[in-house]
């Protein structure tokens, strides 16, 4: 039998549980999260969020630049990133 994982993600005073590999920013769509995107595949920028805690993965199979400069500088691309462990973001205020 395969074990599906469920991993806590918390954006500001949203609670809500990701499965798997699933992305971010489809659980939260999901969980009727208010979430920003556009592209949907880690090119645009739009859904960028910043990185309190936790390990995240990328869905991509060749990362993207703007998802590589997203990672140096502690964002992630919610849209090709799911969570490794529990995790704690916050919204990037404008
Ligand atoms: S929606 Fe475009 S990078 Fe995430």
């Amino acid at each position: 039998m395969t074990k599906i994982y469920m991993n806590a993600v918390i954006i500001e005073s949203f609670t809500f549980y990701s499965r798997g590999a699933q992305s971010i920013l489809l659980a939260g769509i999901a969980n009727n999260i208010e979430m920003k995107y556009g592209c949907g595949v880690g090119k645009c920028g739009i859904c960028k969020l910043r990185l309190i805690s936790g390990c995240t993965g990328s869905l991509l199979k060749s990362d993207t630049e703007k998802y590589l400069y997203a990672k140096k500088n502690g964002f992630i691309l919610p849209c090709v990133t799911y969570p490794k462990s529990d995790i704690v973001l916050s919204y990037i205020k404008p």
